[in-house]
């Protein structure tokens, strides 16, 4: 028989990203409406190591959904990494009453969570993260936010660089997946998108494409560059050596992460959350909640964390294809 939960936890891991608050408010009112109590943990896994808990209720997550970060806070927690650190988070959840709980982030966050299942606290992910980096979806709560943002931004961009006839780099987010960056190319109709799944560091065919696209009548060129690559400064120093046109570099940064939620983001997150909640009270753990092929699903966390994922080799081909 499955063990009757009795009350939840629920904390935010790694970097905030816009829809976490939508999560947090559904799990917390998906469970009461269960008549299961939730507590918040705040700052990721070093508020479980140092008991940084508090009881939440219907009201203390009010007026949250339509706000980016996260109220729970988050953090990057080293002490997480080590046995000593996930035995004084488990013996935590213990002395709190937690026997189930809800961790939103990303792959990071979930090896924490598979931790915590071991130890025997019954363990969901949600994936949180705006570099859509999770295998096992298609989706991640955050990242139609941190791309429309970005895509707003560059298009901004595009303004000042056509108005002077510039090449301009822009440098999007994304860690070592080029996500963000391909989605922006198609977005905003790049130039060249340079992902590091495909660069193959060959400036030189880069500088090639400025000028032809330059003999062809462009007016600007746009290279969306992702973060897993970088060096966008010095790139755009060399390219306006040799190609003569002027160039500029900016690197968007942590404005990808914050800001209200997209209408997706608000009703993804919310599935999610209460999805998981629907996980815990069958007595499931060691789960991760997943899009996938057009329904919200779950795995097996060590499942979901061996899976591979691949940059779409079509909408990359097509990001070169419609903007020559
Ligand atoms: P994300 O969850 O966005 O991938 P990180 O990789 O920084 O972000 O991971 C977030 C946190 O998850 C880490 O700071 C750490 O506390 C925890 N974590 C990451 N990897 C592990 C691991 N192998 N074992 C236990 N905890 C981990
Ligand atoms: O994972 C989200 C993300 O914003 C990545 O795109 C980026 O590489 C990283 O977090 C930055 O992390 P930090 O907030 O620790 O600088």
């Amino acid at each position: 028989m499955a063990k009757e939960i009795k009350t939840i936890g629920v904390l935010t891991s790694g970097g905030d990203a816009p829809g976490m608050n939508a999560a947090i408010r559904s799990v917390v009112r998906a469970a009461i409406e269960k008549g299961i109590k939730v507590k918040g943990i705040q700052k990721g896994y070093n508020g479980l190591i140092n008991n940084e808990i508090i009881d939440m209720d219907k009201r203390s997550v009010a007026d949250i959904i339509q706000r980016g970060g996260t109220i729970l806070y988050t953090a990057r927690c080293m002490e997480f990494m080590s046995p000593e650190g996930q035995k004084t988070g488990a013996d935590n959840c213990l002395k709190n009453g937690i026997d189930g709980i809800v961790v939103i982030g990303g792959d990071g966050s979930f090896r924490g969570a598979q931790k915590l299942a071991e130890a025997g606290v019954n363990t969901i992910g949600l994936p949180g993260t705006i570099d859509l980096d999770i295998a096992c979806t298609d989706y991640t709560i955050g990242f139609d936010t941190a791309v429309n943002t970005a895509m707003e931004a560059i298009d901004k961009i595009r303004d000042t660089s056509t108005s002077h006839e510039r090449c301009s780099i822009i440098e999007v987010m994304g860690r070592n997946a080029g996500y963000i960056a391909l989605w922006c190319g198609l977005a905003n109709g790049a130039e060249d998108v340079l992902l590091p799944e495909r660069y193959d560091n060959d400036e030189q065919a880069l500088i090639n494409h400025i000028i032809e696209g330059r003999k062809k009548g462009k007016k600007h060129h746009l290279i969306i560059n992702a973060e897993g690559i970088g060096h966008s400064t010095g790139m755009a120093r060399r390219i306006e050596a040799a190609t003569g046109i002027e160039t500029r570099a900016t690197i968007l940064g942590y404005m990808q992460r914050g800001g209200s939620p997209t209408c997706k983001d608000r009703v993804y997150a919310s599935v999610m959350g209460a999805y998981a909640v629907d996980l815990l009270c069958e007595g499931k753990s060691n789960r991760v909640v997943a899009y996938k092929d057009g329904a919200f699903v779950d795995y097996d966390i060590d499942e979901a964390l061996a899976m591979k994922k691949e940059i779409d080799n079509y909408q990359f081909l097509l990001s070169s294809l419609l903007s020559r």
